[in-house]
């Protein structure tokens, strides 16, 4: 591979891999031997390492563990049959890293440090992608403040890093929603469409709730009015109400600019099924469930990929959704898209590096 940037690499010793077992994943517990690191100091990105996976030292004042000023990104490396790496969408999670850095008044990662960073760590660690369907190496760059100093105001230090996990499903089965109307995600003008720490912060409580009346995640509605449905805990949402598809529109700064979501909408105009981003009100909702005119719902994520809803929760009524069918839309643009990402078709859209 050509080497534009120097990154020092320091390999592992003793490697993790022969006593991992693959067949068992669970998402985010199981962590490939190197990670890649940078520093930012005195105003500019340096020290490019890979190192062995290992455990930080951070001063018990480091400004990330007060202040929350951390953002990070979650993307897929795949392998085809040849055994070549490839990368979904890797420019567009290196686009939006930035987008929530800026947000968050993090310096933004050049797209050559990104990129060779991550093509450097995969390569040496090329052994942990997995090669069958359903399964991929998880990666997770992030960058975080390092000053340490309680005072309030952005750090003067950040690491940024990249690190990676074999996994598969992230949801093992069809996931039930409840609608929540009460707590709010985001608000208009607050960092909801910013990849921070923070927000899956603030959303763990009202999830808990959900979680012990018997639901795997929340639906959020709007901050203001709790009267339109925004997106999921992980993943954003769609639904597909005569034969149309609808999501919630990301022009408001209230909700994650999902690649997945994108990629969907791009392959549902592409297969003829009209689009509308617009919000879904909660009562236009509560009518096509009682109608029971909801063909489908899911969500879509890079962990989630895409998610079946079984189920849905709203007004002190529970709603089955009907079962999935081979024909349906969620089911086809997911081996769409895994035809994509396995390398099983051309990428003529430029989405696999
Ligand atoms: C992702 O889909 O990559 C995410 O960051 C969601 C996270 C909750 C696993």
């Amino acid at each position: 591979m050509e080497t534009k940037l120097q990154i020092d690499i320091t390999k592992t010793s003793k490697s993790k891999l022969q006593e991992t077992d693959f067949d068992n994943l669970v998402f985010g517990k199981t962590i490939s031997d190197h990670m890649f690191v940078a520093d930012f100091k005195k105003g500019e990105w340096t020290d490019f390492r890979i190192e062995p996976y290992a455990p930080l030292s951070l001063n018990p004042a480091n400004a990330t563990l007060h202040y929350g000023q951390s953002v990070f990104e979650g993307m897929k490396a795949y392998k085809n049959d040849e055994g070549d790496i490839l990368l979904f969408r890797a420019d567009a999670n290196q686009k939006r890293l930035n987008e929530s850095a800026v947000r968050m008044c993090i310096p933004e990662v050049p797209e050559e440090l990104f990129m060779e960073g991550l093509m450097q760590l995969l390569d040496l660690d090329r052994d942990w992608i997995p090669n069958k369907p359903g399964y991929s190496l998880y990666i997770r760059p992030f960058i975080f403040a390092t000053d340490d100093y309680l005072g309030i105001r952005p750090s003067e230090n950040y690491k940024f890093m990249i690190f990676t996990c074999p996994v598969g499903h992230y949801y093992s089965k069809p996931v039930t929603v409840k609608v929540e109307q009460k707590y709010t995600r985001a608000a208009e003008g607050g960092t909801g469409a910013a990849k921070a720490a923070g927000n899956y912060a603030g959303s763990l409580y009202p999830a808990l709730l959900a979680q012990k009346e018997g639901y795997d995640q929340l639906i959020w509605t709007d901050g203001k009015t709790h009267q339109n449905i925004e997106e999921s805990g992980t993943m954003n949402l769609m639904f597909m109400i005569n034969n149309t598809l609808i999501t919630a529109p990301t022009n408001k700064g209230t909700i994650l600019k999902g690649i997945t979501r994108d990629s969907v909408l791009k392959l549902a105009k592409e297969m003829g099924y009209p689009v509308e981003e617009r919000f879904l009100t909660v009562q236009e909702l509560e009518k096509a469930l009682i109608e029971n005119s909801i063909q489908e719902a899911f969500g879509t994520g890079t962990a989630a990929t895409i998610a079946h809803i079984a189920k849905i929760h709203l007004n002190g009524v529970d709603y089955e959704l009907s079962s999935k069918s081979p024909d349906s839309f969620s089911i086809q643009v997911l081996e769409t898209l895994d035809k994509i990402k396995y390398g099983k078709v051309e990428d003529n859209r430029g989405w696999i590096i």
